[in-house]
């Protein structure tokens, strides 16, 4: 039976129904709806609307209809109820007959579905939380395995300058950094408690929403009736997190598939996150890290259609509200997920250290340190810029790095440089000579792990 039967002389008919329905979504929450009704039947019993034995009734049926949910919350999607609140109060009844018709008094769905979904995104978020931990800290561990291994730096993925394969690793910490610290944010803001807001206008009983708030686990209550129903702010901030985050780990996901590929040959991805051709038995793909750079898309897709939703909604809740829920279920376990496959990836992977070296060696990544040490002779940079340039001409002509070329080459197009040139043109040097803060020099790089290890054990 529906929760509103009274002035309709007939009911909605099968089509309608199927549309309007959000049970077989909203199932989701149950165990949020039924928690936060437990904590609106104290409120109402500290209100006398239910006096201690009723309450202690209603309790014990919601406790009950809590472990059935949890044992099999499936079967809620398909029970036919219009939604998640419907169900619960449906149960309810079923468990204690009229009494469970009390709960619902100075209540409305709208505040209601406002507090059982923050309650689940916090729930997720914080999951969230901890998952983006997780990965750092895997992070942090490749950096210290590979604490000697260089890889060629790409700008327009060409070979740019030679980096620390840990340095490599590090920027990754730093993002990943940047999206607890905005998820934590978020929840923070969110973690507000609209119950007692009525429909829209407040309810009319003496509730204690501070006190109903605290046994929710909310900072604070809302402070507006009409806001506090309407406000899908954290549904966005979510999805926005959730979006900036994917974006980092698709760049991560790309990174990694072109590292791997036959040409690059700089990593080896573990046999457990990959997969083979039905037809070429040579194949072993990273269908992992490509699942990760494609789920982005539905993630940011979600994002996107929240915002188109809410543009304009006049206040305060309207059924396209409704809309909110789809996209942030998908949105946040897809995210979950993702992050974990990147842990698995990054666990097994083998990073093949002669391969790299080899490549950052070539591309005459050296260049940028030669037009330095031209500087030191006290040439202008840009002038020196040019020299070099023309030095880089005449290699590539010969098909030589830079360090291959003789003394007398290098002097036929610029007089100053001497002997004292090879040394700076080792890869090793290279990379030492970026000692500056954020630098991808070895003291630089094992001062970034350190803080990074200090900053996860103070959390
Ligand atoms: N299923 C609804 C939703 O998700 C619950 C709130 C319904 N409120 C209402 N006035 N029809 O938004």
């Amino acid at each position: 039976m529906a929760l509103w039967g009274g002035r309709f002389s007939s009911g909605p008919d099968e089509a309608f129904k199927q549309f309007n329905d959000s049970l077989p979504f909203d199932y989701q929450m149950a165990e949020q709806d039924i928690i936060g009704s437990i904590a609106w039947a104290g409120a109402l019993q500290q209100v006398n609307v239910l006096s201690v034995q009723e309450h202690t009734e209603l309790v014990a049926a919601l406790n009950e209809l809590l472990s059935e949910v949890q044992q099999d919350l499936s079967a809620v999607a398909s029970a036919g109820y219009e939604d998640i609140h419907s169900y619960v109060e449906a149960k309810l009844i079923d468990k204690v007959g009229d009494l469970a018709k009390k709960l619902h008094t100075g209540r409305s769905r709208n505040d209601q579905v406002a507090t059982d979904f923050r309650l689940w995104s916090r729930s997720t978020a914080e999951q969230i939380v901890e998952a983006i931990q997780t990965l750092k800290a895997e992070f942090v561990a490749l950096a210290e395995r590979e604490l000697g291994t260089i890889l060629p730096g790409y700008t327009h993925l060409q070979r740019a300058q030679p980096v620390l394969f840990s340095h490599w690793c590090m920027a990754y910490v730093e993002m990943l950094e940047r999206d607890e610290s905005r998820l934590s944010d978020a929840i923070t803001r969110f973690n507000v408690s609209p119950l007692g807001s009525g429909a829209l206008a407040g309810t009319a009983y003496p509730i204690d929403r501070e006190a109903l708030a605290h046994n929710l686990g909310f900072s604070h209550a809302s402070r507006n009736s009409l806001d506090a129903v309407s406000d899908r702010d954290f549904v966005v901030e979510l999805l926005s997190c959730a979006s900036i985050s994917m974006m980092h780990l698709s760049r991560f996901a790309e990174d990694l598939i072109f590292y791997n590929s036959g040409e690059a040959g700089f990593i080896e991805l573990a046999d457990n996150v990959t997969s083979g051709s039905s037809l070429m038995p040579q194949k072993k793909n990273p269908d992992a890290l490509e699942l990760i750079r494609g789920k982005t898309g539905r993630v940011f897709g979600a994002f996107s259609a929240m915002m188109m939703t809410l543009k304009a909604l006049p206040l305060a809740y309207n059924k396209d509200m409704q809309e909110d829920k789809e996209g942030l279920f998908d949105a946040m376990p897809t995210w979950l997920a993702c992050i974990h496959m990147a842990q698995a990836c990054i666990k097994g992977i083998k990073v093949n250290g002669e391969a790299t070296l080899k490549a950052a060696q070539g591309g005459h990544a050296n260049a940028t340190e030669l037009a330095d040490y031209l500087v030191a002779k006290g040439i202008p940079f840009r002038e020196g810029h040019h020299i070099v340039g023309q030095l880089v001409q005449h290699a590539i002509s010969k098909g030589q790095n830079l360090e291959d070329l003789s003394l007398d080459e290098f002097q036929s197009v610029c007089s100053v440089i001497a002997e004292d040139v090879y040394p700076v043109l080792e890869i090793d040097a290279c990379i030492a000579a970026r000692q500056a803060l954020g630098g991808t020099s070895l003291p630089q790089v094992e001062q970034a792990i350190k803080f990074a290890k200090q900053q996860a054990q103070s959390k």
